[in-house]
């Protein structure tokens, strides 16, 4: 997820460009460049770190002249860099590119753009697109970017500048966003409605296959495949407040929201097409070397904690290799049985936390190979790993993290099965079942992100109680904890998880009349045993609210009030059941008059131990 912006105008465009990418810095915020047509020609300026560093490159050496595009950047491929920021360039720096997504076959389009004589200076996959459009430009910069996209297989928004037709901006979307901004006498192209909302508040949405082109006096806009087409001017009415957290009244409701998108991103390329199979070129490691490893540790903290928790039961099941899980504070100081034959995985979403990265080089110095899963490409725990999986989740700015969670449970999801694959632990025919039910998940998030107004109100009537319990058994066990935790954080109501079969062991004392118990049932093979906890506390006056798989009829008769996930493996359902909790934090937060977004007592990203 990275914000892009585009002038074309009779003003500064240095000025324009800087300014709208203040306003998608929530967007990505490693790194950052602007292209401007000056009377050099085109002119590049770029730098790693935030916007400032790059603002203070400009102060000092200006870029004069009314049409550029500019880029703030989410690490994708290659590490924050001042080479690998954009915009980029062909060899002949006549043509740059911003980009925001992934060009899942940049590595074969590398290898024929190189054997043709180009050369390529940064490692991202975004150059690969200014070279092919240079290759393909026969005199018509509109047709050579439209062949260009032809050969792009992925999810992607471009906009390209370029010296051969100086008065023309090219932008295209397919399933990454973007959007026009008509002015008079100027027009604009932004990632999202602040970029431009300054300048206009008349817009084009574009959608997935289509392109704009962009001059001082209009915006022609068209197919990919170069068909006319019209389009309604969209009249923004929100402020800009609202229109950072994309009309939502909160970054986390905004983050819950986009998990289905989250979920593809973060599956996208690596589950063969046809095949079913996974595919994680991220561990370039043999079967052999895969099967030398006789233990998994992971560490990590917080939600990532719980998503570590999924994980070692996904793991478990699905490539029979033990896996341990610690709380990263306490690793190092456990004196952990680690030696060469022992992978680590350090999950954290910001790649920072002070606790996580102290228990990746114990683990390194003790001679683990380490595998970081993290949303943040270019952090320490991503540099100190060995291999790195990224979470393509895009930033999350809410503290309580959602969507940065979910994608983590994808990637052990896709661990779990490119092990199983790898060492033969589970027939192909199974991990294609798998995989097909994943790429079923974005669908069936957005079901149950439809279910919000009753959550809503259920959270109302939960916000009056200063106590409260989940429980589950299995993966759901995993997700009370998560659960349990977004609750507290953000409604500061006490609340405890438990493992149903526990709660006989002491808390059941806490159960009286009116308490309200969340209690999650859908794992098959344990729904009778959950019912019978389920019974214990309902008995004790609990006031139990279930979460169940669609056509299960049988826990309603157990509990006060049902909400349904719809099905699919219970391998998977943490992926969906762990929704509902999410909003119910979200609108008991809302319904205390919390400040969801920044609870108190807490911050994002935690760099001390
Ligand atoms: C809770 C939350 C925290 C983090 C924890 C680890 O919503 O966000 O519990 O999960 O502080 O942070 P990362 O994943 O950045 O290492």
């Amino acid at each position: 997820m990275c914000g892009i912006v585009g002038y074309v105008g009779n003003r500064d465009s240095q000025k324009i460009l800087i300014e709208g990418l203040k306003k998608l810095e929530y967007r990505g915020y490693d790194s950052a460049g602007v292209a401007v047509f000056t009377e050099k020609g085109l002119e590049v300026r770029k730098a790693k770190g935030r916007l400032a560093v790059l603002e203070e490159r400009l102060n000092e050496k200006p870029l004069v002249g009314t049409i550029g595009i500019g880029h703030t950047r989410w690490a994708t491929h290659g590490k924050p860099s001042d080479v690998n920021s954009h915009p980029h360039t062909d060899s002949s720096l006549k043509i740059s590119v911003v980009h925001n997504g992934i060009i899942e076959n940049f590595l074969q389009l590398k290898e024929e753009l190189i054997a043709a004589g180009h050369t390529f200076v940064s490692e991202t996959d975004t150059e690969v697109i200014s070279h092919l459009i240079a290759s393909l430009y026969k005199g018509d910069i509109v047709k050579a970017v439209q062949q260009a996209v032809k050969r792009m297989r992925g999810a992607y928004a471009i906009a390209v500048l370029s010296e051969f037709e100086p008065d023309k901006l090219v932008a295209v979307r397919l399933a990454s966003p973007l959007i026009v901004g008509l002015g008079r006498g100027e027009n604009f192209i932004g990632s999202d409605i602040p970029a431009i909302l300054e300048h206009t508040r008349d817009v084009f949405i574009l959608s997935d296959g289509e392109m704009a082109v962009l001059t001082r006096d209009g915006v022609e806009l068209m197919t990919v495949e170069g068909n006319p087409i019209r389009k309604e001017v969209f009249r923004v009415d929100w402020d800009i407040a609202t229109a950072e957290k994309a009309g939502y009244d909160h970054f986390m409701q905004k983050e819950i929201h986009e998990q289905p998108q989250a979920y593809r991103d973060t599956m996208r390329g690596r589950i063969d097409e046809n095949g079913g199979l996974v595919k994680l070129p991220e561990i370039p490691l043999s079967p052999e070397e895969l099967r030398a490893f006789s233990r998994i540790h992971i560490v990590a903290c917080g939600t990532a904690f719980h998503a570590g928790m999924v994980g070692k039961h996904t793991i478990e099941r699905l490539a029979r290799i033990p896996v341990e899980i610690d709380i990263a504070s306490e690793y190092r100081y456990r004196d952990p049985i680690i030696d060469r034959d022992t992978l680590v995985i350090a999950v954290s979403q910001s790649g920072e936390t002070a606790d996580t990265l102290a228990a990746l080089r114990e683990a390194k110095r003790r001679g683990a190979k380490v595998l970081a899963i993290t949303n943040v490409v270019g952090s320490s725990v991503a540099r100190e790993a060995d291999y790195v999986i990224p979470t393509w989740a895009g930033p999350e700015i809410a503290v309580a993290s959602t969507k940065a969670y979910t994608s983590q449970l994808i990637v052990f999801y896709l661990l779990g099965l490119y092990l199983a694959q790898s060492l033969g632990t589970q027939d192909e025919a199974f991990i294609r079942e798998v995989t097909g039910a994943m790429r079923r998940l974005p669908e069936q998030v957005e079901e149950v992100l439809k279910q919000a107004g009753r959550i809503k109100r259920i959270a109302e009537d939960i916000s009056r109680h200063q106590n409260l319990f989940f429980i589950g058994r299995g993966f759901d066990y995993a997700v009370a904890l998560e659960g349990s935790l977004k609750l507290k954080e953000i409604s500061y109501i006490h609340s405890e998880a438990y493992a149903a079969g526990e709660l006989k062991h002491g808390t059941l004392a806490l159960i009286e009349e009116g308490v309200p118990v969340i209690a999650l049932a859908t794992q098959d093979a344990l729904f009778e045993k959950t019912v019978s906890n389920i019974i214990e506390v309902k008995a004790r006056g609990a006031y139990v609210f279930g979460i169940a798989n669609e056509g299960d009829s049988e826990l309603a008769k157990s509990v006060d009030e049902v909400l349904h996930i719809p099905r699919t493996l219970p391998l998977l359902t943490p992926a969906l059941s762990v929704i509902p909790l999410q909003l119910l934090a979200y609108y008991a937060s809302l319904a205390r008059g919390n400040d969801v977004d920044k609870p108190r007592n807490l911050a994002k990203s935690v760099t001390v131990e």
